[in-house]
Formats: C-alpha cells, sequence, structure tokens
C-alpha cells in the first residue's frame, strides 16, 4: 500500500479487537467496513460509512463517498469487494531453516512405521552439508509460501545444526527474514556425542544419559554465547527421547539468564514434564500439548503461558489430535501454529491448521482464527500484531469468501486472495 491506503467495501473484518457494539464475539467483527493505513500502521478502523469520523477525510455518509473523499485527499483506495478481512496470521512455531527432505520417512509412516524424535539427525546431517546460500534461498521460499497462506508473522527455529558454528549459522540465517528466532540447540543430542565411547557403549542408557548431559554442557556455553546475539528466544525439546525436565531446565534457565524468552516443546509423544516445567519457568508458550493430565491443564489455566497446538504434527504422525475444547473450557489461553518442519509437520498453511483444529480438536471456527492470529501474537507475547485496530502493524488478509467461516467450512481451497504485510502488499 502507499503512505495512506483506504481498505473499504469490507463485507465482514475481524478485527480481534472486543469492543462494545461488536459483533462476533472476540472476534470483533464489523460489518460493511473500512481500514485506513498510514506508513504502515492502521490509523482507523469502522464502518465504512463512517470513515469521515477518523479526521483524515471529510465527513462522508457512505461507502461510495468515502471513495471520492479518499481520492481526493491522495489515498489509495483498495475495494475489498464485500469480501471478508482478516488478521495476518501469526504463526508462533516453525523449523524453516534446514536441508534435505524426509518424504521417504513420511511415506514410511503412512505404511505403518512410528515417528521418533530421532529422524531430526537425518535433517541435521543434510543441514550441516547445505551452504548458507542454499539455506537462504530454501527459506526464501517458504517465507513466499507463508506470505501466499496469509502469513505475516512468524516464529523460526534453528536445531538442525547441533553444533556451536552450525546452530550460530541457522540464528543468524533465520534472523535475516525475522524477528522472531528461537535457539533450540536443545533439540536432540547429535551423533557424535551419542557415537563418543568416551560415554560408555554407545546405544546404553548410561552412556545417552552421559552424552546428553555433555552436549547440554555445550549448549549453556559456547553454543549459547555464539546463538544469543541473534536470537529472541530459547526453547528445548523435552520429551522422551530428546531431553529430560533436568535438562531442559538448564538449557532453559542459562537462556534466560543470557536475555532471551523462554518457549518449550513439551508433551507431544507423551505425558512429561514439559508444561509443568513451562508453567514454572513462565514461558511464553508450551507447543505441542498432545498428552496432557489433569494437572497439566490447571497448571496452565493459572498462567500466563499460551498452550500453542500444532495440529500438523499429528496429521502427520497419526497421532491423536489434542483436546483444544479440553483446553479453552478450562480457560487456557490457546494459540494454532504450522511447526512446519521437514519430520514431524511438513506444512505452511495456517487455513490447513484452522481446518483441523474446527473438524478434529472442538474448535469452533472463531476460536480457530483467533488462536491463529491473536493467540499466536500473545505466544510470542506482541501487541502490535494479531489484530486490527489503530496503533497495530496493518497486516490485512482479504478472504475470497464472504466470512471466516469459510475457511473450515471450505478445507483446502486458497481462500488467500492479497496479503498486506506492514500496509505492503506480500501476496496476491
Ligand atoms: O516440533 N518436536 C521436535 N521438533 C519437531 C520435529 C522435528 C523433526 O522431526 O525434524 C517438532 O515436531
Ligand atoms: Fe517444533
Amino acid at each position: 500500500m502507499s503512505r495512506r491506503t483506504l481498505v473499504t467495501n469490507i463485507g465482514e473484518l475481524v478485527t480481534n479487537e472486543p469492543a462494545p457494539g461488536r459483533e462476533g464475539g472476540p472476534l470483533g467483527i464489523v460489518r460493511d467496513a473500512a481500514v485506513l493505513v498510514g506508513d504502515g500502521i492502521v490509523t482507523w478502523v469502522g464502518p465504512a460509512s463512517r470513515v469521515g469520523d477518523s479526521g483524515e477525510f471529510e465527513a462522508s455518509a457512505a461507502a461510495g463517498i468515502a471513495h471520492s473523499r479518499a481520492d481526493a485527499a491522495g489515498a489509495r483506495i483498495v475495494d475489498a469487494g464485500g469480501r471478508a478481512v482478516i488478521p495476518g496470521f501469526v504463526d508462533s512455531h516453525t523449523h524453516l531453516v534446514f536441508g534435505g527432505d524426509r518424504s521417504d520417512e513420511f511415506a514410511a509412516r503412512m505404511a505403518g512405521r512410528a515417528y521418533e524424535a530421532g529422524g531430526i539427525r537425518s535433517t541435521v546431517a543434510a543441514t550441516r552439508a547445505a551452504t548458507d546460500d542454499e539455506l537462504r534461498a530454501r527459506l526464501a521460499g517458504f517465507v513466499a509460501e507463508l506470505h501466499a497462506q496469509g502469513t505475516t508473522t512468524f516464529e523460526v527455529k534453528s536445531g538442525y545444526g547441533l553444533g556451536v558454528a552450525d546452530e550460530e549459522r541457522l540464528v543468524r540465517l533465520a534472523r535475516e527474514v525475522t524477528d522472531e528466532v528461537t535457539f533450540l540447540g536443545a533439540h536432540v543430542v547429535p551423533f557424535e556425542f551419542r557415537e563418543d565411547p568416551r560415554f560408555g557403549e554407545p546405544g546404553s542408557a548410561a552412556a545417552s544419559a552421559r552424552a546428553a548431559d555433555a552436549y547440554v554442557d555445550l549448549v549453556v556455553g559456547e553454543m549459547l554465547d555464539a546463538c544469543a546475539p541473534h536470537a529472541r528466544w530459547v526453547d528445548a525439546f523435552c520429551e522422551r527421547g530428546a531431553f529430560t525436565p533436568e535438562q531442559s531446565r538448564r538449557v532453559l534457565e542459562a537462556g534466560k539468564a543470557a536475555g532471551l524468552g523462554i518457549r518449550v516443546h513439551g508433551n507431544q509423544l507423551g505425558h512429561g514434564g514439559g508444561v509443568r516445567l513451562a508453567v514454572e519457568l513462565g514461558a511464553a508458550s508450551v507447543d505441542h500439548c498432545t498428552y496432557l493430565d489433569d494437572a497439566d491443564v490447571a497448571a496452565l489455566a493459572a498462567s500466563g503461558t499460551v498452550a500453542t497446538l500444532l495440529p500438523g504434527v499429528e496429521f502427520s504422525t497419526r497421532q491423536p489430535y489434542p483436546d483444544a475444547r479440553r483446553l479453552i473450557d478450562a480457560g487456557v489461553t490457546v494459540a494454532l501454529a504450522s511447526d512446519c518442519n521437514p519430520g514431524s509437520s511438513f506444512t505452511s498453511s495456517l487455513p490447513f491448521c484452522i481446518a483441523m483444529a474446527v473438524r478434529e480438536m472442538g474448535m469452533t471456527p472463531a476460536e480457530a482464527l483467533w488462536a491463529s492470529t491473536a493467540g499466536g501474537a500473545l505466544a510470542l507475547r506482541r501487541t502490535d500484531v494479531g489484530a486490527i485496530r489503530p496503533g497495530a502493524r496493518a497486516d490485512l488478509v482479504e478472504l475470497d469468501a464472504p466470512s471466516h467461516v469459510h475457511l473450515s467450512y471450505r478445507p483446502g481451497v486458497p481462500l488467500v486472495r492479497r496479503v498486506w504485510a506492514a500496509g505492503e502488499l506480500v501476496a496476491g
């Protein structure tokens, strides 16, 4: 969009800004709406017939008049043709810097093999072998893919380097495309530690535990020092086959001491201590939350930690979906994210995640849309994205549909028509 833009003739505008008189519960729906944008920021939101109230144009009684006044004031007009406009999606969990492909592993899983955290190591080998420019080109492709599907804010994790130089390179490359960079050195224990006979008979439980402890020493020391300057967040995969709650705690506390915010991968493959650890440490978000007991749900409900659900993982690993209904009914703040990665969830599509959340996880279409916009923003502790309100970044998605409900009502149909990030058209 140019410096000043009027988006008008919006049939249904989802603001995520609850205010008296607005419809649609927490979505803050305004019908026959308009949005004014200046310098990449939303400056006014309301019924198109009241654009004159913005103070930026002379009073106008109808959208048609608003057009001509805006024209006269030198603003660019975008006509949404009666379609729905929603806030840009906020994808708070991706792993987009990697090399290689694991489609064979996916096919084997669909033929009955189980998902194992250890598959991560095959991506580590391919990532280490890739050049910076190869990883950069791949990343650029994913960013275009995200934009085309309506995502305007996204987090990217490291975690496929698992050595000081490689992890540093992954957070550095991620930082070229987003401010939301997460250091995930504690993804799994790399081969060179697991196979090192100094720790005992490779593969034995005792050797695996010693190797993991030694690797965590590296993560909290030299690796964190190299990565923290490029990152905003620290994360750990607290799960059987990855890191214990004690090892995860060491990583997260060291990250926090280095100035990073905390996020956790927890309770993906079974009941573990990830959720409780995340709540105790005041994490912004704990992600997956597939296997929860009542105490986990109660702890989340009493906390400021968002439960981020990643249905692409359950789709792609044939696991049971997380129970979003149970969490929402208990008062937990829920976000939806893609977890886009080559192993457990190779989708970058939040519309697909919304459709799964509605069909399989007990969410209403409104709850799923809120969770993938405002919920994602809370999971990243951001107040400038996830809603369309004066002062917010002008991240707008025009749907080829009359309402947000179509995102789950018409699953698999490419409904994203045009996308603006900070007022700039990035897709459509
Ligand atoms: O979020 N859970 C840990 N990490 C990824 C899986 C990554 C992989 O399999 O390569 C996830 O699911
Ligand atoms: Fe993940």
